[in-house]
């Protein structure tokens, strides 16, 4: 235990209780005070001390507004705070508004000599947990401080358990989305898996779209999307018939229609990605749309495509043309690079079909099935 003299703040841990005078000062341990009384009258903080140390409270004391706020600062936050409404310096309207937007988890209990009523409503709005009038007895200090803190336990516990819920809820819903994704991924992979003329094709036109929207200056969120919308472009074959799919010759008005079902088919599969990831439907939705307009399913032309789709269309058709189907051969990877370039401007967007072609330079190392 140290003596202080006034204001003295002699240790970290050692705060001066903020006395008028010097033989009035006494040591209080910081870190360990709950209770913080303040008033210009020694006598009343005395008192109040007394009180309050008797119900097991371990009290500091300042003799005014500004020297209580210095207390707060060299204590941080205490849960209790007693204060008087007329002192120098700083009066306890101008304390508690400071109190209670540098420590709002601070309750703060207002005492005054005078029986005015607006200034009782004036403190309450302003945010203190209760006026008391003095002379105050120790039965009416007692309960007053019990239902202040009680409601400041309450109002605590209220905020880490809504903070914590919140957490848990985000955290599941994530959890939801990826195990949803997972399952989507893995449907990809196994409806591919059953024809040998298609095995591959969702990676690999993920890795090239994700290749040519790099160029294109697309990067973290937006380059993740265009790697799962690639992936993912084809998932509403699932609702096309194998033998429309697989069909060697040319498809009947009919088949076609069917085909041309298969976006937005992925589209409604996939909705529940809708509010974090709108741009793998716009993938999914328009990978067929064409720049003059004569694509599907909506007819989109030129910068009404998403322009995640133009590039996975890109994508797309060169894996389709470098790769054998059952009614044709591979094409080699320079002459489809070529025929990009022929369609660039009427079905394929100009400026992705030439950052596919410059992501690509080297034939020999693109991922082409043998
Ligand atoms: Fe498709």
């Amino acid at each position: 235990m140290v003596r202080l003299d006034v204001r003295g703040i002699h240790h970290p841990t050692q705060v001066i209780a903020a006395m008028p005078h010097a033989e009035e000062a006494k040591p209080v341990v910081a870190g360990s005070a709950n209770c913080l009384i303040v008033d210009d009258e020694p006598s009343v903080r005395r008192s109040l001390s007394r009180m309050l140390q008797a119900q097991g409270f371990h009290c500091l004391e300042a003799c005014s507004g500004r020297q209580g706020l210095e207390v707060l600062d060299q204590t941080g936050e205490i849960p209790l705070i007693i204060s008087d409404m007329r002192m120098p310096e700083l009066d306890g309207m101008g304390f508690l508004e400071q109190v209670r937007r540098r420590f709002p988890d601070s309750s703060v209990i207002m005492l005054s000599g005078m029986s005015e009523t607006t200034t009782a409503v004036d403190c309450l709005h302003l945010g203190a947990a209760d006026f008391l009038l003095k002379p105050i007895s120790l039965g009416e200090l007692q309960a007053r401080v019990t239902r202040a803190l009680e409601k400041r336990a309450l109002v605590l516990q209220n905020r880490f358990y809504q903070k914590h819920l919140e957490q848990q809820v985000q955290e599941q819903a994530q959890r939801i989305q990826e195990l949803f994704l997972q399952g989507v991924q893995m449907l990809a992979r196994a409806l591919e898996a059953k024809d040998a003329y298609t095995r591959g094709h969702s990676i690999r036109v993920s890795q090239y779209a994700v290749a040519t929207a790099a160029r294109l200056g697309f990067a973290g969120p937006g380059l993740d999307g265009i790697r799962l919308g690639g992936e993912l472009h084809d998932i509403g074959k699932i609702g096309t018939r194998e033998a429309v799919l697989h069909k060697p010759s040319s498809l009947t008005p009919e088949e076609f229609q069917q085909i041309t079902e298969h976006p937005a088919l992925g589209e409604r599969m996939l909705s529940p990605l809708a509010h974090e990831s709108p741009d793998v439907l716009r993938i999914v939705r328009s990978h067929h749309e064409r720049l003059d307009g004569r694509g599907f399913p909506d007819g989109l032309r030129g910068e009404n495509i998403p322009i995640e789709a133009r590039i996975v269309a890109v994508a797309d058709s060169f894996d389709a043309m470098t790769t054998r189907r059952p009614y044709r051969e591979a094409r080699p990877p320079d002459d489809a690079m070529r025929e990009l370039r022929r369609v660039a401007g009427t079905q394929l967007d100009p400026r992705a079909v030439e950052a596919f072609v410059a992501a690509h330079p080297d034939p020999s190392e693109l991922p082409i099935p043998a």
